[in-house]
């Protein structure tokens, strides 16, 4: 199926994107969903090639692997877990079993309890040795941190209680630079951890309260734990009122919906919160039921999979133009190529084809700036995915959202049609060159064109809709996974360097000897250890 999808993607390579607008392109190449809209039409895909991916996804069993997922199966096939993730957005309440144990009484136990805490922290009612809370601090890596400070950004204009505050890199930079604008009789900190062993998290946990320690009479009234291990938390000394536990089915990088996503509600509020997880259960409901043309994951991605997989290009840029979405590129980063970047298919054998894409991105307009030469004139083609909202926050400076807007559609059009080398001529023989020198200049005004983008399209970024974005990227790497064969849901490829790295502590410090490691290795820690002294 793969050969002849490929072998529909070099023929559409030859027609273009802009000769396949007729009647209704637009309409009839894009998918609507509570409100978000996604244009998939300045793409080369035509209604063949859509009804051959979709055709694949079916027989990839996508269906019946999305049911699974929804019900509780354990499609963690590696980790042996179930995936649901979705059970912390059912606000509805539907019972989900695990093990034949409905698992919706303890998630909402949780929330409940999340809700009280946040009112209290924000309220001021639960305070520091100083007073009420200024500052609160989350201490975390990877999903437990890219998820809740990627939506705290990107929600700043509904921010009403104490400021939240990010830090992840084992860098002591990181948190030094943090905790010294803040007071410390007035802080907060969150330990996000889902295992309560990752080094990174652990310890700045333990940097945090050495500041509290020589700060505040009972450092430890000033942590907080969000975790799977309740066990761990409380025999870090960290009071169970102020654990928030969830269940090992809620995998790290999608668990901003639960305990992870604290720092979330403290900031805009548990009723913002909850807007929150119901943007992201209408996009549960619409991934679950909506037939394929009209589905927004399972289309999204479609479309990715035509660019990855049958058109081959391997990268896929995210271009949000919206100045708070700026985290989202770095969350899709770990969302997509943590969840589908491997080489082995669930079975066990080797995948046999390209993995899911690089994925990387900025804001607009800033990256026009930068990176965008590339796009439009480099030799790889680079899938651009733009997003929008039709207002912004500022309603004092519409003229500047008008301008945002007008950039964003500029590029997909450009991208689109480019521009050939006829009309580079005659811009040069306007501008006064002639013979060879207007050929050469003229050479570097050319811009290939029939380059895809897809736009993603949302009146304002209000914690419903960001709840529905997010909600739609998990479920498009979820069908990227299906069809690709592979689990989306652990992680193996991130252990080999944490356990180089634990080996190596020792031999940096000198209390192992060098001999075993290659020259290389040897080289750069011999140089560290001299600077050191
Ligand atoms: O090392 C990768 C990883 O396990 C991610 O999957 C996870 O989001 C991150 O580390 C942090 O893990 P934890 O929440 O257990 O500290």
């Amino acid at each position: 199926m793969w050969r002849d999808l490929k072998g529909m993607a070099e023929k559409a390579r030859s027609r273009g994107i802009a000769s396949l607008f007729g009647d209704g392109r637009a309409a009839a190449f894009s998918v609507n969903a509570d409100g978000l809209l996604l244009d998939y039409s300045k793409t080369t895909i035509n209604a063949d090639a859509r009804a051959a991916l979709i055709a694949l996804s079916e027989t990839r069993g996508l269906p019946e692997r999305r049911e699974a997922m929804f019900t509780g199966e354990p499609i963690n096939e590696t980790e042996g877990r179930a995936v649901l993730h979705t059970a912390l957005r059912n606000l509805a309440g539907r019972a989900i079993k695990v093990d034949g144990r409905d698992v919706m009484p303890g998630v909402l136990d949780t929330l409940a309890r999340m809700k009280s805490f946040a009112g209290l922290v924000r309220s001021g009612a639960y305070r520091g040795a100083g007073g009420a809370f200024t500052d609160v601090v989350n201490i975390g890596i990877g999903g437990s941190h890219l998820g809740p400070e990627m939506a705290v950004r990107a929600l700043a204009p509904y921010a009403d209680g104490p400021r939240c505050h990010f830090v992840s890199n084992v860098d002591g930079a990181d948190i030094s630079d943090t905790l010294a604008r803040l007071d410390p009789a007035r802080t907060l900190i969150l330990v996000a951890s889902k295992t309560f062993t990752t080094t990174e998290t652990m310890t700045n946990a333990a940097t945090a309260h050495k500041w509290l320690l020589g700060a505040v009479a009972d450092p430890g009234a000033h942590f907080v734990a969000l975790s799977t291990a309740e066990r761990k938390a409380a025999e870090w000394g960290i009071d169970a009122s102020r654990v928030f536990g969830f269940e090992d089915w809620v995998g790290g990088r999608y668990s901003i919906w639960g305990p992870i996503g604290l720092s979330l509600m403290i900031a805009i509020g548990p009723d913002g919160f909850i807007d929150f997880l119901r943007g992201a259960e209408a996009m549960d409901l619409h991934f679950r039921d909506a037939p394929p043309t009209e589905n927004m994951p399972v289309m999204l991605s479609l479309v990715g999979l035509w660019h990855s997989h049958a058109c081959g290009y391997a990268t896929r840029a995210v271009l949000p133009y919206d100045q708070r979405l700026g985290r989202l590129p770095a969350y899709l980063q770990q969302l997509e190529m943590e969840s589908n970047g491997k080489g082995v298919a669930l079975g066990g054998r080797s995948l046999g084809y390209a993995s899911g894409p690089v994925v990387w991105g900025e804001p607009g307009t800033n990256g026009q700036h930068a990176f965008y030469q590339l796009i439009h004139q480099g030799t790889a083609v680079v899938p651009c995915e733009f997003l929008v909202a039709a207002r912004g926050h500022e309603p004092d400076l519409a003229h500047q959202h008008a301008l945002l807007v007008a950039n964003c559609l500029a590029q997909s059009e450009a991208l689109m049609q480019g521009r050939d080398l006829e009309t580079a001529r005659e811009l040069m023989r306007n501008a006064g060159y002639r013979g060879a020198e207007l050929e050469r200049q003229a050479r570097h005004r050319v811009f290939p064109g029939a380059r895809p983008s897809t736009t993603l399209m949302y009146d304002l970024l209000t914690p419903f809709r960001l709840g529905q974005i997010i909600a739609l990227y998990e479920h498009r790497v979820f069908v990227e996974g299906v069809i690709l064969g592979i689990n989306s849901f652990d992680q193996w490829g991130v252990e080999l360097g944490k356990e180089l790295a634990k080996a190596l502590q020792p031999v940096l410090d000198g209390t192992v000897p060098l001999d075993e490691k290659d020259g290389s290795t040897r080289q750069l820690i011999t140089f560290v250890q001299s600077k050191r002294g």
